[in-house]
């Protein structure tokens, strides 16, 4: 229980209590023994009873968050005395039951000019909302209600509330159709109105909120069409419009949104005609979902351009024709459902064969015909459904399907070296979570309520993290947990209690000048940026220490196999065997972070630079895909998309051997710079030299080295354990051995060439990193099949 006697010190401006265990409840004359009361902070404790009538005789008070707690009945109507209140929170509670006039509080906050977040999410309030909600303030940002009772419409005046950033009304009873005036919320980022009883159309209006990350109207009786003006909110990662009315046809300007990189679902609706080849432009989606609709036609082959889809789900249409052979492109499925169709044709065997992700196939009542095939996916009976398809035959035993006629031998060609080279680490993408909106309110984490795409899509649902857990799930932040330690923080492993789940913790050293703007650049950066080659994010923590400082962590997930560092330059010490990476995980992997770049500099709304691109920032999973982290220096470049950044005295650039000359001379900090750490880089994973080589203190470099012996001497300087292949077959294989001996010098030569130009002195000669992944994939197809 809180001491009563603390309610003696009326002097008390500043009361923050939140996060603990603490019971009993709250006494009622709270606001005139605490007359000079400007925070109080007591969310996520267990507190019960009401909220105290006084709390406006409080007059100064700002900041109050009874988040996360028991309280019950109504909130005081009179908080509109409370002139200076800027964030009022109460979500998590059970106040307002049985209450109909329970929202009058609403009203009295018209007095609050200067509020800016209003939260009661999750609670138990009734009635309608009232009208009233128009006259809050204007510079509100967040308005959050979702998960209570509330009956009514979203009033028009919701439109004059044009500072929001985020408004959440799911999961209520709220109908009638969506006001138009919504549209005017010109700051909008999050809108949810899902779960409710929603009817009309989708405003056309919508199409003019073009910072929107996320749109979820799910759940609702919406009717109509999809406004084709959806297509101008540019910024759209999530859009959730399944379980509707919808019909009409998918226009093509919405389903080509790029942005769109989290879900997209139009399921359960009526939604008409073909699939739009514009699907093809969603290069970063990580799910979709159109099932349960009477889309027709043929599978456009452009959905095989959606190269970073794990979740597919199409079942229950109208699709015909065969299943393209452009779907083999996607290298990181893991959930495919067909199923319910009209498809013809064959099973292709790229299905079994290349997809290495795949887990879930479901091809049931199509006409699919011919064998099934019996490798990957297929190997595994519960993996996959074919039922309903007269004319399949074969498959594993336990498919129980009649046997297929013998054909006449359709040999195939020997392509021993693909077949031998196939435990080649295939990508998985790295599926993101929702946006990570970083509350830096005081010890109280948001969990995520938005109802979530997919059980399968969430291993680890958004996580509410706090100081407390982060210490116990590394014993304390115990050196035998230290990973790693960069310039801006320490690295540890920590095991999550409640999921049993291993991240990776990086916990700033808010002593050193500039971390803090680091954790903010870090947050911002990469809650909006998502790649498969890219770390994920979970969560962040901004709290404070056991000793009272300010502490603030960025949880990763954790990538069981270290840094790329570790394995190009392995501790003498604990000479590791397996820790050699060979030709192909070399390629491998310098393609993986070419790919990430690429992403950073070109595709994303503005480019991105790195501006830290070395062997420890580049992190490797347990198939030894890999992810580049380490946001901390990254500037989103405002210009154009060419090379320039306003800010030119950025203190941080860097570090040294990978830091390009021009910085060094007070040049602008630029995505040309991360090309140039970029060849450092690919020069040192092939050469097995760091770039501080004590070889290079008379003032050359390793760039200078490879100029040298390029091309005809290359060979001289490639690390011998980078001509391993990694399979003993080949070997074995004479004839073998020697083509592809022949194969891998040519590899080797074109890379370093590419490492060259890559790390010229002369920035604009420099090549760009979206020809540097397509340059890498072809040199290592070249390895692999001999194509020219
Ligand atoms: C507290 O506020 C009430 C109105 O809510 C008022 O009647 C009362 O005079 C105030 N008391 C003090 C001590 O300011
Ligand atoms: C709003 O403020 C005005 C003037 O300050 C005051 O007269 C009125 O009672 C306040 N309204 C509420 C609901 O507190
Ligand atoms: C909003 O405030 C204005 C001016 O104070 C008032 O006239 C109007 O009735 C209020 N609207 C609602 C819905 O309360
Ligand atoms: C918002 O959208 C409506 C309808 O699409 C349009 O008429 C209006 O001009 C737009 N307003 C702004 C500020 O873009
Ligand atoms: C495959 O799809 C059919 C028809 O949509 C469905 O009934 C079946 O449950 C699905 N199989 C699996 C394993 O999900
Ligand atoms: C399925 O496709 C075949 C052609 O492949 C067509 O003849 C048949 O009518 C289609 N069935 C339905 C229900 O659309
Ligand atoms: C077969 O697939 C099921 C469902 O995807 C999975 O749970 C199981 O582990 C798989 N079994 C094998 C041997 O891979």
């Amino acid at each position: 229980m809180i001491p009563r006697s603390l309610y003696n010190l009326s002097a008390l401006t500043f009361v923050a209590i939140a996060t603990n265990q603490l019971h009993g409840s709250l006494p009622s004359n709270l606001g005139r023994a605490l007359p000079r009361l400007e925070t109080f902070y007591v969310g996520g404790n267990r507190l019960a009873g009401p909220i105290p009538a006084s709390l406006s005789n409080a007059s100064g008070l700002a900041n109050l968050d009874f988040g996360y707690n028991n309280f019950g009945g109504s909130v005081p109507t009179d908080l509109g005395r409370l002139g200076g209140l800027l964030w009022l929170n109460f979500e998590g509670n059970q106040l307002g039951a049985g209450d109909a006039s329970g929202l009058d509080f609403l009203t009295s906050l018209s007095n609050c000019t200067k509020l800016q977040v209003l939260d009661f999410d999750s609670n138990s309030f009734e009635g309608e909302l009232p009208n009233s909600i128009a006259n809050l303030s204007t510079q509100l940002s967040m308005l959050i209600l979702g998960g209570n009772h509330i009956r009514g419409t979203v009033p028009d005046g919701i439109g004059n509330l044009a500072s929001l950033t985020v408004l959440r009304m799911e999961n209520n009873f709220l109908a009638g159709s969506i006001t138009e005036s919504v549209g005017r919320l010109q700051d909008l980022q999050l809108l949810s109105l899902s779960g409710n009883q929603l009817s009309g159309s989708i405003p056309f209006s919508l199409g003019n909120l073009s910072r929107l990350n996320d749109l979820h109207l799910g759940k609702n009786d919406i009717e109509g069409g999809i406004p084709s003006s959806l297509g101008r909110c540019i910024n759209l990662q999530f859009l959730d419009l399944s379980d509707n009315k919808l019909d009409g046809a998918i226009p093509a300007r919405v389903i080509g949104i790029p942005s769109l990189s989290v879900f997209l679902s139009f399921a359960r609706n009526s939604l008409l005609g073909h699939l739009p080849a514009e699907v093809g432009k969603l290069k970063n989606l990580g799910e979709l979902d159109i099932s349960g609709n009477r889309l027709s036609g043929e599978i456009p082959e452009a959905l095989g351009d959606c190269e970073s889809m794990e979740y597919l789900h199409m079942q229950n249409n109208k699709f015909e024709g065969a299943i393209p052979s452009s779907l083999q492109k996607l290298k990181g499925i893991q959930y495919l459902d067909l199923s319910r169709n009209n498809l013809s044709g064959q099973i292709p065997e790229y299905l079994g064969g290349s997809l290495h992700s795949l887990w879930h196939l479901n091809l049931s009542f199509n006409n699919l015909e011919g064998a099934v095939p019996q490798e990957g996916v297929f190997r595994n009976v519960t993996a996959i459904s074919a039922g309903g398809n007269a004319k399949l035959c074969g498959g594993v035993p336990e498919l129980r399907l009649p046997e297929c006629p013998v054909t006449t031998s359709k040999t195939k060609p020997s392509n021993r070296v693909t077949k031998i080279v196939i435990p080649i680490v295939c990508t998985l993408a790295a599926l993101a979570l929702l946006s990570c909106m970083c509350f830096i309110s005081y010890g109280l984490r948001r969990p995520r309520k938005t109802p979530l795409p997919a059980p399968s899509l969430l291993e680890e649902p958004y996580m509410k993290i706090s100081y407390r857990e982060l210490r116990k799930a590394t014993d304390g932040f115990s050196s035998k947990n230290l990973i790693g330690e960069g310039r801006f923080g320490l690295v540890y492993r920590g095991t999550l209690d409640a999921s049993g789940s291993v991240v990776a913790i990086k916990v700033l050293k808010l002593r050193n000048h500039g971390a803090s703007a680091t954790f903010m650049a870090e947050c911002e950066a990469l809650s909006h940026i998502r790649h498969r080659n890219l770390i994920k994010i979970l969560t962040c923590c901004s709290s404070v220490d056991s000793a009272g400082n300010d502490f603030k962590a960025l949880v990763y997930e954790f990538m069981p196999n270290g840094s790329l560092e570790e394995w190009l330059h392995p501790d003498p010490g604990e000479q590791h065997p397996s820790k050699v990476l060979n030709i192909l995980q070399r390629l491998d992997i310098s393609i993986d972070v070419a790919s990430a770049l690429d992403y950073l500099h070109h595709q994303c709304q503005a480019p991105v630079a790195h501006c830290d691109l070395k062997p420890s920032n580049v992190l490797l999973d347990h198939e030894l895909t890999a992810h580049v982290g380490d946001f901390g220096l990254a500037k989103v470049l405002l210009e154009d998309r060419n090379s320039k950044i306003q800010t030119s005295s950025v203190a941080i650039k860097g570090s040294v051997g990978y830091v390009p000359p021009e910085y060094g001379m007070g040049g602008d900090v630029s995505t040309r710079g991360d090309v140039y750490s970029y060849g450092i880089l690919l020069l040192e994973m092939f050469t097995g030299r760091r770039p501080t080589d004590e070889a290079f203190n008379d003032g050359s470099c390793l760039h200078d080295l490879a100029r040298m012996v390029y091309p005809e001497r290359t060979m001289e300087i490639i690390d011998p354990r980078s001509l391993l292949i990694g399979d003993e077959e080949m070997v074995s294989d004479g004839r073998q051995r020697s083509i592809m001996s022949s194969r891998m010098e040519q590899c080797l030569v074109s890379v370093i060439g590419i490492g060259l130009s890559c790390s010229v002195a002369q920035p604009n000669a420099r090549l760009e990193m979206r020809d540097v992944a397509m340059k890498l994939h072809a040199i290592r197809a070249r390895l692999l099949r001999g194509d020219t």
